[in-house]
């Protein structure tokens, strides 16, 4: 027997004993390691990988803004940089939402937008709104404050004692309806859930509103029924409380409309982008928010008390501002709305291994869950760590997958994520089909014999 294969170096690896190969370098839908093996990025990493790897636009523009100016502090100055970035995402997003506010991570991102809406309500004097209602089966960040919004038992477990107890909802999960509801039966009971949990809390006390459009990490694309996102703006309205749409995953096409909320005609008030916004080129997040929430803040105190050492940063403004022309030059997101359809179907054909429970998605944003037994719906026990055999069988052969488990109950439940770059053609979606066969004929044999 060989031993396994170890990565030797000074790096702190998320999973010491796995061995990681050198990424070596990218095209395209395409990353080779330094071995010159090919994987066909399937998940654009984690959901992040919009217009393609090696874009040469991107570069060149990376080098332009390097030579010219990198670093600039946002307590000092603005860049053209920046404000070009902000004009075209404020085009880019539903009507009244005017401004941004930028940063560097995820979390960092969601921490903001909650600070702000707490600083808004405080500004308008409404200093006793400070409540964040978020969901279960549900991901918003690992840092404390982004965690406690998140609704994932499995990556909370450890750190509970250092994070605020907040409010969470049951989800929008029609696969595993949390109120045990067919969907003949449904009366949108998840989103009356939240204005239950306002009444609960008292009114008074809800600054905002936290959700994802369509779930990714947690769940795998959950995508809600009509209705749902109009009636929980309904009840946010009704309370007086901020709707904050984090759309790290959904943004910027991924879903086939610019943003998630779009397929609801539902206007936010703030929405969280990044992932897709640089395609993974630089690190860039964004706040974007309603002039209302801004005007507060500069008509009240007149200082947003927060802030980050690269937020506003004129490199990562530039390089995700030629992202984004990219991205509306190439059409991308309604390529994402057509190709979604068609890995939609060419994914119909995976039904016909027992343990593929639910596919389901929108635009590029592809999840696949499984069940131990399709009848009852129950998941396969954690131990067996289905989610990663599937996704480091499908590594093995060459396509890329980011899996996830938890989604039944935030302990049991296992998906798969699939949201590969919006360039991807039929015949590449036609071969991760064919891979995802395999390696589902494989697992199952596997789990078979376990
Ligand atoms: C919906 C959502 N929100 C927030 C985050 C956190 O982003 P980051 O990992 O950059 O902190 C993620 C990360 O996957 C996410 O999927």
């Amino acid at each position: 027997m060989t031993a396994p294969r170890r990565n030797n170096d000074h790096v702190f690896y998320r999973s010491p004993r796995k061995f990681y190969p050198t990424a070596e370098r990218a095209e395209g839908i395409y990353i080779y390691d330094a071995e010159g093996k090919r994987y066909l990025d399937g998940s654009g990493g984690a959901v992040v990988v919009g217009i393609g790897h090696g874009v040469k636009e991107v570069s060149e523009a990376m080098t332009r803004q390097a030579s010219r100016i990198a670093f600039a502090h946002g307590s000092q100055f603005t860049t053209e940089a920046a404000i070009e970035l902000a004009s075209k995402l404020v085009r880019f997003a539903p009507g009244g939402l005017t401004k941004v506010y930028f940063l560097s991570g995820g979390s960092e991102a969601i921490e903001t937008a909650i600070k702000m809406a707490r600083q808004y309500q405080i500004e308008r004097g409404k200093p006793s709104k400070y409540k964040v209602i978020s969901r279960w089966t549900s991901y918003h960040g690992n840092t404390l404050g982004a965690l406690a919004l998140s609704g994932h038992t499995g990556r909370r477990r450890h750190y509970l004692p250092l994070m605020q107890h907040t409010p969470h909802i049951a989800p929008a999960y029609c696969y595993r309806c949390p109120f045990g509801l067919l969907p003949e039966q449904c009366s949108l009971e998840c989103a009356h859930d939240l204005e239950k949990t306002i009444l609960y809390e008292g009114p008074d006390s809800v600054s905002a509103f936290l959700a994802e459009p369509i779930v990714g990490a947690t769940a795998g694309a959950l995508v809600p029924r009509d209705g749902y996102f109009q009636k929980i703006k309904e009840i946010c309205d009704r309370y007086d409380v901020l709707l904050i749409s984090d759309e790290v995953m959904t943004g910027m096409g991924r879903t086939g409309k610019n943003f998630g909320m779009d397929h609801w005609n539902v206007v936010p008030d703030m929405i969280v982008v990044g992932k897709g916004l640089s395609s993974g080129y630089t690190p860039i997040y964004s706040v974007i928010v309603k002039a209302a929430i801004h005007d507060a803040i500069k008509e009240g105190s007149g200082t947003f008390v927060h802030g980050h050492t690269y937020s506003q940063n004129p490199l990562s403004s530039a390089v995700a501002s030629a992202v984004m022309d990219y991205l509306t030059k190439h059409d991308l997101v309604k390529k994402s709305a057509q190709m979604g359809q068609y890995l939609l179907e060419a994914l119909q054909r995976l039904y016909r291994h027992a343990f593929a429970g639910d596919i389901r998605g929108r635009g590029l944003f592809a999840g696949i869950e499984f069940v131990k037994d399709r009848k009852t719906k129950a998941p396969f026990d954690p131990k067996v760590k289905l989610n990663a055999l599937i996704a480091n069988r499908a590594f093995e052969k060459g396509l890329i997958t980011y899996p996830g488990g938890g989604g039944a109950d935030g302990v049991n439940g296992d998906h798969l994520l699939l949201a590969p770059p919006l360039i991807i053609t039929e015949k590449e979606i036609d071969t991760m089909v064919s891979i995802l066969d395999e390696t589902f004929a494989d697992v199952s044999r596997e789990v078979g014999k376990a």
